[in-house]
C-alpha cells in the first residue's frame, strides 16, 4: 500500500515531454485501467480516441485553434490575446507524443430532471475514468495532463473523429515521458476540505 500512496502523492500534471514514444503496451495498460473505472449503472459511457500520428495532430489543431480563438473572443477576450492563447495550446498539444480525447456518450436529453441527472452521472463517470487514466500513467512512469479545451469547441473534436452528435468531448489528455520534474502545485490541507462528526 505504501507504494500506492507514494504514487498518488507524486502524481502531478505534466505539461512538457521529451520525444521518446510511449510504448504501446503501456498505453494499452493505461487505457485498460481507465476502462475499469466505476461508472453509474456500470454504463462505461466513455470513448477514448487516441492520436499518435503527427499529421493527424496537425489536422486536428488547425480546426481546433480557429474555433478556440473564436470562442475566447465570444467571451470577451481581445483577438491577439485569444490567438496567443490558442497558439500556445497548439504548441503544447503538438509536442505531446500521445493525445487522448475522452468523450462521454450521452443517451439522455437535458429536457427533464431525469435526463439532466443522467447526463451529469455519465460525465461524472467519464471523469472517474480520466482520474484512473492519470494515476495509471503515473504508475507507468509517464507524464500526463488533463486539458479542458475540447469543452470550448466540441464540434471540432466531434467532426475530426467522426463520432456522432451523442458524443461530447470531455477532455484532451496529453501523455508522454516528462521532460523534467513537473511543477508541484500546493494542495490545501485535508483539514480544510473535510468534516467529521
Ligand atoms: C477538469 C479539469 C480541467 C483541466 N484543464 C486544464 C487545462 O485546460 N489546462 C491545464 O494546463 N491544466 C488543466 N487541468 C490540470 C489542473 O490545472 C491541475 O490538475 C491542477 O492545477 C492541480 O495540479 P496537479 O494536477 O499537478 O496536482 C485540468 C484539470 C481538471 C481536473
Amino acid at each position: 500500500m505504501d507504494d500506492f500512496y507514494k504514487m498518488v502523492f507524486s502524481r502531478r500534471s505534466c505539461r512538457s515531454f521529451n520525444e521518446s514514444p510511449v510504448p504501446e503496451e503501456k498505453l494499452f495498460r493505461i487505457l485498460e485501467a481507465a476502462n475499469a473505472a466505476p461508472s453509474a449503472h456500470n454504463a462505461q459511457p466513455w470513448h477514448f480516441y487516441v492520436i499518435i500520428g503527427e499529421k493527424s495532430k496537425r489536422t486536428l489543431f488547425e480546426g481546433a485553434g480557429k474555433a478556440y480563438v473564436s470562442d475566447l473572443m465570444d467571451s470577451g477576450m481581445p483577438e491577439d490575446e485569444a490567438q496567443k492563447r490558442a497558439d500556445e495550446s497548439k504548441r503544447f498539444f503538438l509536442a505531446a507524443p500521445v493525445l487522448i480525447i475522452v468523450f462521454v456518450e450521452h443517451i439522455y436529453g437535458a429536457r427533464d430532471k431525469r435526463g439532466t441527472i443522467e447526463r451529469a452521472l455519465r460525465e461524472e463517470s467519464a471523469a472517474a475514468a480520466i482520474a484512473q487514466l492519470l494515476l495509471a500513467a503515473e504508475y507507468e512512469e509517464l507524464g500526463a495532463c488533463w486539458y479542458c479545451m475540447p469543452r470550448y469547441c466540441p464540434n471540432v473534436f466531434r467532426d475530426f473523429t467522426g463520432l456522432g452528435e451523442a458524443y461530447e468531448p470531455m477532455a484532451l489528455i496529453t501523455l508522454g515521458y516528462s521532460a523534467g520534474e513537473p511543477k508541484r502545485r500546493e494542495k490545501s490541507p485535508l483539514s480544510e476540505k473535510m468534516s467529521v462528526i
